[in-house]
Parts: structure tokens; sequence; C-alpha cells
């Protein structure tokens, strides 16, 4: 992971870079650092902790002047977090200074020839390593800096998105990527670079995104120049016009991104069928799937792969794909299916779910995917990202951007996403009647007023944050389509209040979690009037006589879950299929008000990253 940023141009670099790497600490934020060009000296700041320690620092102790600069933000890999091992690295001379995204996982072979040609290593890094490797090729091969990047990357095994600059060539940044995402941004005679394109967006709407394998020397005056690493050929770069805003990526009044994100749900679930559905009409456009319908519609079998929360929308897809579209589905981790010997058919379907679009994983597993025939779909929020470009095909969420770590509206625009597919190719097949497609859609185009509705019980929420705060353990239990959320709220309360939960299918319940339960134990279960009500109804009985606390997520106008519940939180009535949308808002919010109650980070929980570009 780590987030990544340059600057090249007349203005001062210094702001630039700051404000860039506060925007990129979602994607690490254990140590952070910067060097700036004066004219003169290459001046290095860094430390362990946050953006906001770093400008402390650097505003106390560094000279902040230049035109150009690069800094980071980090999420360790190789060597803990401290002041030595932050970024940026220089070179034994101090002539080249680096950073890095990424992992370099031949490092300690290319040290151990580097040791022995006389170079010496402050810190721990890979990266540190690689900067010396450089500067070993220039000084050998007699190269400038673009070429022996070219030579010492071809000798990395790895992932990469760098930035370096030679002190000597002050009007110069290369840049080379693989495996992590790097983009430049293209001003009057200025240059961004930067892990997304958030850092420049308000600077300029033009940028450039590098393909895996791909290197870029940046000079001011001149044209920016973009050639494959392997075989130095040249590419003609295309450069993109951005649709991103600055008010999409700031907190606009709310006190942290994971609220404001919770809140955007309604709009950001409506932006995800705007245009594809017409609810009346009875009509879902879908370039992706329409381009592919055959391919989609005859699949054998559909493979999911996901991380992390993207996984559990997976699971959620599992219900809607077998139920309403009558196709086998399985949902697999991407690391874990990456590193079996899967059995893939070419008429199997794989689809990749992923917000970032950057997961080194799930891309991993669509490779292996595409190696073995099968037709990768991608389901991504970030537009271009990597994942969606690998695939064969794909829908985006249109979430916009999602920058607390905990993710809430991604999962709940891809399972909108998950849920038209599955219309569409249900529709397609014949396996739902016209007037079942039609009522999921009239549904579907209800749900973001529903979502608003649950919004509301926003205070009730933070009465029962404020009762069980304090525990050390939760269970979260449903069923059917409700297992997954459970699932997903077990995992929001872990990522943020750092408060151990399991998501269990509340049937399973009997065969281990009940022997947890007692009056400590608060137990949220999931129990919509729809699916296995009365199971549900049951298994809440039987913690109540266990005296486990009871928190039901129920339909308005419950009665028996409300008569045995200590508390309830209700979400308005709608399909089954569709309840996992409404099912899942109070429990990001109860982990998010426990976490908050609690004084952590909820932004940016310890040890955690948003987009996770390593393995
Ligand atoms: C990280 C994030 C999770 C996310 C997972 C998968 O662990 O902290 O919130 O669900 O990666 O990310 P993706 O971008 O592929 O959905």
């Amino acid at each position: 992971m780590c987030g990544i940023v340059g600057y090249i141009g007349n203005r001062d670099a210094y702001p630039v870079i700051m404000k860039g790497l506060q925007r990129l600490e979602y994607r690490g934020y254990d140590s952070a650092g910067i060097a700036l060009y004066d004219g003169n000296e290459l001046n290095l700041c860094k430390t362990k902790g946050k953006v906001a320690d770093l400008k402390k620092l650097c505003d106390e102790t560094t000279s902040t002047k230049g035109h150009v600069g690069i800094g980071h933000t980090r999420w360790a890999t190789h060597g803990i977090p401290n002041d030595v091992n932050s970024h940026p690295h220089y070179s034994n001379s101090g002539n080249l200074v680096i950073i890095h995204n990424g992992i370099i996982e031949n490092y300690a072979t290319i040290k151990k020839e580097l040791i022995k040609r006389g170079y010496s290593f402050q810190s721990d890094t890979d990266t540190e390593v690689l900067v010396n490797l450089i500067e070993d090729v220039m000084i050998n091969e007699d190269v400038k800096l673009g070429k022996a990047m070219q030579i010492a990357l071809n000798q990395a095994v790895g992932a990469y998105a760098i930035t370096v600059f030679d002190k000597r060539k002050p009007n110069e940044l290369v840049v080379a990527r693989l495996g992590s995402p790097l983009a430049i941004g293209i001003g009057e005679n200025e240059f961004f670079i930067a892990s997304d394109a958030s850092p420049f967006i308000e600077f300029t709407s033009n940028a450039i995104y590098l393909e895996d394998g791909e290197m870029a020397v940046i000079r001011l005056g001149k044209q920016i120049k973009v050639r494959k690493i392997q075989d130095d050929s040249l590419v003609d770069p295309y450069i993109q016009e951005l649709q991103l805003n600055l008010e999409q990526i700031e907190k606009n009044g709310y006190e942290h991104f994971m609220l404001k994100e919770i809140y955007e749900q309604p709009s950001a679930i409506t932006d995800t069928y705007r245009g594809r559905m017409l609810a009346n009409e009875g009509i879902i456009r879908m370039a992706g799937v329409d381009d592919n319908i055959e391919r989609l519609a005859n699949a054998k079998r559909i493979i999911v792969v996901a991380c992390g929360t993207s996984w559990h929308a997976g699971l959620v897809s599992e219900y809607i794909f077998e139920d309403l579209a009558r196709i086998p589905v399985e949902v697999e981790y991407a690391s874990e299916f990456r590193y079996r010997n899967p059995v893939i058919y070419e008429n199997d379907v794989v689809i990749a779910i992923s917000q970032s679009g950057e997961t080194a994983d799930t891309m991993a597993a669509i490779k292996l995917a595409k190696e073995k025939g099968a037709f990768v779909f991608g389901v991504c929020n970030v537009v271009g990202s990597s994942i969606s470009r690998e695939s064969h095909a794909g829908a985006y969420t249109h979430a916009g951007p999602e920058i607390g770590v905990a993710s809430t509206k991604a999962f709940t625009t891809q399972i909108t996403v998950l849920t038209l597919i599955a219309l569409k190719l249900a529709k397609y097949k014949g396996t739902i009647s016209d007037s079942t497609f039609r009522l999921h859609l009239q549904e579907l185009d209800r749900i973001p007023e529903k979502v608003a509705k649950v919004l509301e019980t926003n205070e009730h929420i933070k009465i029962i944050a404020d009762k069980y705060k304090d525990v050390s353990n939760c269970l979260y239990l449903g069923r059917g389509y409700n297992f997954p959320v459970a699932l997903e709220g077990a995992l929001k309360l872990k990522e943020i209040s750092y408060i151990h939960a399991e998501g269990y299918p509340a049937a399973e319940m009997k065969h281990g979690p009940i022997a947890l339960i007692d009056e400590q134990m608060p137990v949220v279960v999931i129990a919509t009037n729809k699916g296995h009500y009365d199971k549900v109804v049951s298994n809440v009985q039987e913690i109540k006589s266990r005296k486990g606390k009871i928190i039901g997520i129920v339909t308005e106008g419950d009665e028996a879950v409300r008569e045995l519940a200590d508390y309830v939180i209700e979400v308005p009535d709608t399909i089954e299929s569709l309840t996992p949308l409404l099912t899942t808002i109070p429990l990001q919010l109860l982990s998010y008000h426990i976490a908050v109650m609690l004084g952590k980070n909820v932004d940016q929980p310890r040890n955690l990253a948003k987009s996770v570009t390593v393995e």
C-alpha cells in the first residue's frame, strides 16, 4: 500500500505535496516523509506517525522551499514503522531520492550483492535497496536515471509504484509502476504524481494512468515519455479527463469520512442504478452485461473472487444469482483462490469485486482465471483501476470516492450492481417471471428512500452504542441473504472499535457460539420478516434463555422479536433479496458510534489500510 505524491512546476511544492499526502492517508498512515529540492539542497523530513505529525516536524525543522519534491505516507511491509524506515530514501551518494509503494521480493539478494560492492544501508526497507541498485547501475553502466531505473527494475521481482528524483537533474522526475497504481496529473508546465488523482484534482483534470510495466520520464517543458520497462518500447500515453470533483473527496461538515459515506448511501445507490434501470418501463441496460449477455447467461458457474467487505458483497450475490438467475455460484477469498490449483472451466465466469480495483490478491486471482480461459467481469468503484482494466468486461459501482478505511457505501453499491446483473441475466434466461422482474425493479427504486429512513434511527443507535461500547465480544447472527450482513456487521465492529466480534449463520449458533452466551454477551440478530423469520425468532429465544443481550434488526411493526430483545432497530419492509441494503445500515452506524465513543480513529484504524496492493 502506501501513498505517493510528487510535484514539479512553478508552485511551491511543499503545500501541494502535504495536502496530497493528507488525501492519500487512507492508503497507509504509520509514517510519512517528504523531500524537497530548494535549488541547492535536497531537504528531507520524515517521521513515524501521521501526515499531521510530519507537517508539524517539517514546519519546525526543515526548509520547505522548492518547486520540486516527493512525499510518501506509509503502511509498513519491510521494516517496522519508525523514522528511519519512513520514505523517502536516499541513495548512498545522496544524489537520488526515492518513494515507493509495493514490495521488492528479492531485495535481500540484491542487498547482499550491494553490500559486497561497498554500499551501506540505514533502514530495513526494500526501497533503500532499490534506490541504491539504481545508483549502482547509473555508475557502472554510465547511463542516465531513466535508463538506470529501467535496468534495475528488470532485475527486481515484486510490485511497485515509484518516483525517483536526481538532484543533479532538478527539472525531472522518473516514475514507474508494476502492480501498484500511479497517476500523472498534467497541468500548464507542471506535473503531479500520485497514487490516485485526489492530490491534484483541484489543479488539473487531465491525467495519465500508467499501465503495469510502464515507466515515464517527466521533464519540465517537454512531453512525457512513456516506455515499457521490459523492452524499452515507446508507448503513446492516453490522457484521461477526470470526472472527480473536490467536494467528493472532502468531509463536507461530517466529523469523519466514514459517517459521511454512510449518509451518502441513498444517493450512492441511486447513482449506481441511474441510467441503467428504468423501473417503470421494466428495463435494465448495462453495457458490460449487454455486450456479453450470451457469455454471462450461459455460464455454467460463476466464481466470485474478492477480499474483505467486497467478499461479503460477493456472498450476498451468491444468494441473488442462484435465487434469480439459477446459476451456481462459488465465492472465494482471492488470496486462497490464487494459491490453490483451482478448477476453472472455459465456460466459467469469474466476477472480481473490488472497491479500489487495486487489491493485489484479487488482481492475481483474475490473472489466473484469465490464463485458464475464464471470462472475467469486474465490479469496481474506482474508474480506470487496474482490476477494471484487466477484466474482459465490467460494471462500475459509481459510489464516488470512499476514503474511510472501513468500507460502507462501496458494500451497498456493490450489492446494487450485482442485483442488477442477476436480474438482467434472470430476465434473459427466463428464470423469473416478468412480474417478479418488475417487482424487483420497483422495490430497488424505493431502496434509497428506505435507506434514508433507516438513517433516521441514528440517535436511537447512539443510545445502544453507549450501552454496549465497553463489551469485549459481540456476536452477529443472520440467515439467508442476511448471513453475509452478519459477517459484515462483525467485521465493521472489529475494524474500527477493536472489539472482538463474530458473524454466524443464525442456525449454526447451536453448534458452537451458543457456548459463549452469557449476560455479558450482546448478540445482534438480523430478523427481518422475510426468509426464515420464525426460525430466527426461535434463535432469539435461545439467546434470551441464556441471558444474552439482544439487539434485533427487525422490520417495521415487528412484535415477536421486540418482546424478547433488549433493543430493536427497525428497517422498512422490502423484498427479501434487497433486505441486506437496509439491514447493513444500522450495523455500520452501531460500529461507528461505538468506535467514536471509545475514542478510536474511525477513518484510520490501526494496522489497516484502504487499498491493499501487497499480498
Ligand atoms: C482492505 C480494506 C477493506 C476492503 C478490502 C478489499 O482490507 O480495509 O475495507 O474491503 O481491502 O478491498 P477492495 O478495494 O478490493 O474492495
